[in-house]
């Protein structure tokens, strides 16, 4: 039985680096040890959150509960009947360096995924995504441990009911389960993805005319070094927000007052707005109160330097909703879970 520890700082395991108590806290390494934990008595009589990455959190006050730190790890590779490779891994592998493993293999999928914080098991839940590519494109399935039945349970790419940032893990089947491993489809022979003109650009920069998917690797990370904070430097949790999603009418409207307005079409009536935009031209860009701000790079990114505090920075993500509501009457909604 892993050895459940009480009172302990959360602050170097959520990557805004906030500095709150958990009541109690566990480190797990299988899918034995998860069972032994959840069948414990702290487990049965206290609030639990399960922790991976800690990157798409932000703590506002001490968690007086059992977090759980996923540390599940391992990976392995298998050819099906078509030649291309199914690869596993378990909740707790960190995501970047597990699409580093893929990349480094000449598997093609995962190079558009590179360099996002947070560990594998936290991807499906939110289904991730960044230039052009969400996980919901190479996703096979995952195992998920019931919590009340402490069975285990696959879910195939269409029960998992991936949307933009979205997946069934974060509405019918919230809080019931953990997530112990994912596997993927990958390629020896992909197609890339360079749709996203960032990419294209970098790719250009670096004097590359025929990328390998090491290079699109390559261009991804120096794209998102050059735009998103590095956490171990400033505390963050990627995107804030999620970018609204609004009748073509009104961006009608808004393109009338602001005819370069950036957006992408969803469907004939819908529209998609890069939310970053919309906070800059709300004035917030760069903006730093005392510990905490929003990024001067990507006006997506709320930051904490140093010692800010979970309930300022959700205060200040209410304050960015009112004025871009009020300014371009769209509501933002939040990306990160707050708790
Ligand atoms: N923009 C601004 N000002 C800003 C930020 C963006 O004007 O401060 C404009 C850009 O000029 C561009 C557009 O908004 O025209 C889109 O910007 P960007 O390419 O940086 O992407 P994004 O829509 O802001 C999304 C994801 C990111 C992902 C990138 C690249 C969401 C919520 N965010 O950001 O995901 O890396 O696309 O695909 O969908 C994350 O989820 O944590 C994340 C970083």
């Amino acid at each position: 039985m892993p050895n459940i520890l009480k009172n302990t700082s959360l602050k170097p395991y959520n990557t805004f680096g906030l500095d709150v108590n958990a009541a109690f806290f566990v480190e797990v390494k299988s899918v034995e040890d998860f069972i032994e934990v959840l069948q414990s008595d702290i487990a049965k009589t206290n609030e639990i959150l399960v922790l991976g990455g800690g990157s798409n959190i932000l703590l506002t006050k001490d968690f007086d509960g059992l977090v759980i730190k996923n540390n599940y790890r391992g990976k392995s590779t298998e050819e099906d009947e078509n030649g291309d490779i199914l690869v596993t891994a378990e909740s707790g592998e960190n995501w970047h360096e597990f699409v580093l493993y893929t990349v480094n293999k000449g598997l093609g999928g995962l190079e558009n995924l590179s360099l996002i914080p947070g560990t594998v098991g936290a991807a499906p839940m939110q289904n991730i995504g960044a230039y052009g590519v969400e996980i919901k494109d190479v996703f096979v399935t995952l195992e998920a441990l019931n919590r009340e039945t402490l069975k285990v349970e696959s879910f195939d790419n269409e029960q998992c009911q991936f949307g933009y940032r979205e997946s069934i893990f974060k509405h019918e089947a919230k809080g019931k389960y953990i997530i112990l491993s994912v596997t993927f489809r990958l390629s020896k022979t992909p197609k890339l993805n360079l749709g996203y003109g960032a990419i294209n650009d970098t790719l250009a920069e670096m004097g590359i005319k025929n990328p390998s998917i090491a290079d699109v690797s390559a261009a991804v990370i120096s794209i998102r070094q050059s735009k998103l904070p590095d956490p171990k430097e400033i505390g963050n949790s990627g995107s804030f927000f999620k970018n609204p999603e609004i009748p073509k009418v009104h961006f009608e409207g808004l393109k009338e007052t602001y005819p370069n307005i950036p957006s992408y079409p969803i469907s004939e009536e819908i529209v998609k707005v890069p939310a970053g935009w919309l906070i800059e031209q709300a004035g917030w860009k760069g903006k730093r109160f005392g510990e905490i701000g929003v990024h001067a790079k990507q006006a997506l990114v709320l930051v904490n330097y140093g010692a800010g505090k979970g309930q300022d920075i959700a205060n200040l993500s209410e304050e960015i909703k009112a004025s871009v509501f009020e300014k371009f009457g769209i509501k933002l909604n939040v990306e990160v879970n707050i708790i």
